[in-house]
């Protein structure tokens, strides 16, 4: 054994030591129970029991509850203690779930929350809390299924007998009153949120049947409805012809009230009459000429049109623009300097195709044909298929032959005729030119 003695121990022999002498004395101290007590709750003397008593909500730990003190001022068995108690599984509550969770200690709250297609009842709280007695508060009804709005609609009903509240899955079926478009869906059904879907539709005015023609019909026979921006194109009976638009569209001139774009055309007999173009052709060949006949005219070689070249069949039977006619191509007088034409009586401001013209030159002037003499004194001139006419002659100065002249002259001097001789005959060719112009000038005159 050691020399040194710790405390505890020393407290032990102590206690041992006094134990016999003063066991009538002996108290068991009281002891610190948290969430608990003992009962009786004093006087705890040699021999005396007490049992264990747990605050609201808390459970003894252990088995034995009732505890002995002892001789030797303990207890025995030793004092237990209380632990917090717990609940059982909360209970199942109807179409609702709760968050998956094993212990419920007391106080513990449960929070449940609708299924699909259930809506949480107003006003109720979806908890319920593990109570200090170990048992759950009490949960009311929580959840019905979803709800959907009626689902009424304007300028129309629901087909079938209707309901006075729609559930989940409960669907919906709806038709227009006359003169009404339905937009959207036909069938709709009510949704787990308490929304329709798809949306619940409408009912859109609509242009109502469009007219009938006589002798013909539309591409909406048949049809019930006539929505906005719908086409209806008419067709007439084999022969007859469609005058006016050949659709018209279910539109809106002010924004709000629907009405057919435009009337219906008319189905009739049109024929035109077979168009003759007297010197012409037409394209693209063709034996009937109903309404809307369109042909284009061209005239034979020499005439030219005069009108408008294309012409269309109307509803009244006629040709628009008046039919052209072809008149001969035509040339214009011709008109040649210092000339004119053989015989006034040939005068005219046009002359037809093939028409010929002859002319003769002024006094003191003659034909000329590039630079070479003429001695003709006539010219004929043709008018051709285009409106030209064939050369016209030129002509010419006489004074310019005596250019050519002195030519001449030069030549015969370059060929070493005698200067004497050459001058001698210059004098005789200035003596006839200046009679020549005398002459013509006489003439002249007298005209
Ligand atoms: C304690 O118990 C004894 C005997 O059981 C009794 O005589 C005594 O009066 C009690 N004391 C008190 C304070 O209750
Ligand atoms: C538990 O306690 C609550 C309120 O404290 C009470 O309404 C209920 O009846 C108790 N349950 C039992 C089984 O004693
Ligand atoms: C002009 O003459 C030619 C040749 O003789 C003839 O073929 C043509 O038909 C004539 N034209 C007219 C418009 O008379």
């Amino acid at each position: 054994m050691p020399a040194t003695l710790r405390p505890g121990r020393l407290l032990a022999v102590v206690v041992l030591v006094l134990q016999p002498a003063g066991s009538l004395g002996i108290q068991c101290p009281a002891p610190d129970i948290t969430h608990g007590q003992l009962s009786p709750a004093q006087n705890f003397t040699y021999g005396s029991t007490a049992t264990l008593k747990c605050d609201a909500g808390y459970i003894p730990v252990g088995a034995t509850t009732t505890v002995r003190c002892l001789s030797s001022g303990r207890w025995h068995p030793r004092v237990p203690a209380c632990t917090l108690g717990h609940c059982s599984y909360p209970p199942l509550v109807d179409h609702a779930d709760r968050k998956p969770q094993r212990e419920f200690p007391v106080g513990t709250t449960v929070t449940y929350s609708c299924r699909s297609g259930y809506t949480l009842l107003p006003e109720v709280s979806p908890t319920t809390t593990c109570l200090k007695n170990f048992t759950w508060s009490a949960i009311p009804k929580l959840c019905r299924k979803a709800r959907c709005p009626s689902p009424a609609i304007r300028h129309g009903r629901e087909l079938g007998p209707g309901k006075a509240e729609y559930a989940f899955g409960d669907q919906a079926e709806f038709q227009c009153d006359p003169g009404y478009v339905l937009r959207g869906n036909q069938r709709i059904q009510c949704w787990s949120d308490g929304t329709w879907r798809p949306p619940v539709p409408y009912c859109d005015k609509d242009c109502g049947p469009p007219p009938k023609i006589a002798n013909g019909q539309h591409s909406a026979s048949g049809q019930e409805q006539f929505p906005y921006g719908l086409e209806v194109k008419y067709s007439c009976a084999e022969g007859l012809s469609l005058i006016g638009d050949d659709s018209v569209y279910c539109t809106s001139a002010d924004g709000v009230n629907l009405a057919w774009s435009g009337p219906a055309p008319a189905c009739r007999v049109v024929r035109c009459p077979r168009p003759v173009v007297e010197r012409g052709r037409m394209t693209p060949q063709r034996f009937t000429f109903p309404y809307g006949a369109a042909v284009r005219f061209s005239c034979d070689e020499g005439f030219v049109l005069r009108g408008d070249a294309e012409s269309r069949c109307l509803a009244d039977g006629a040709w628009h623009p008046p039919l052209p006619s072809c008149q001969p191509v035509l040339c214009p007088q011709p008109q040649v300097a210092n000339g004119r034409l053989k015989s006034t009586s040939d005068s005219k401001t046009w002359y037809q195709t093939n028409a010929t013209v002859a002319f003769e030159c002024l006094k003191g002037y003659h034909f000329s044909n590039d630079g070479d003499l003429s001695s003709a004194d006539s010219w004929t001139a043709t008018c051709l298929p285009d409106g030209s006419w064939t050369p016209l002659p030129k002509c010419k100065e006489d004074d310019a032959d005596v250019c050519e002249e002195i030519h001449h002259i030069k030549e015969v001097f370059e060929c070493g005729v005698p200067l004497a001789e050459v001058k001698n005959l210059l004098e005789i060719q200035k003596l006839v030119l200046e009679i020549k112009k005398l002459k013509a000038e006489l003439e002249n005159l007298n005209e």
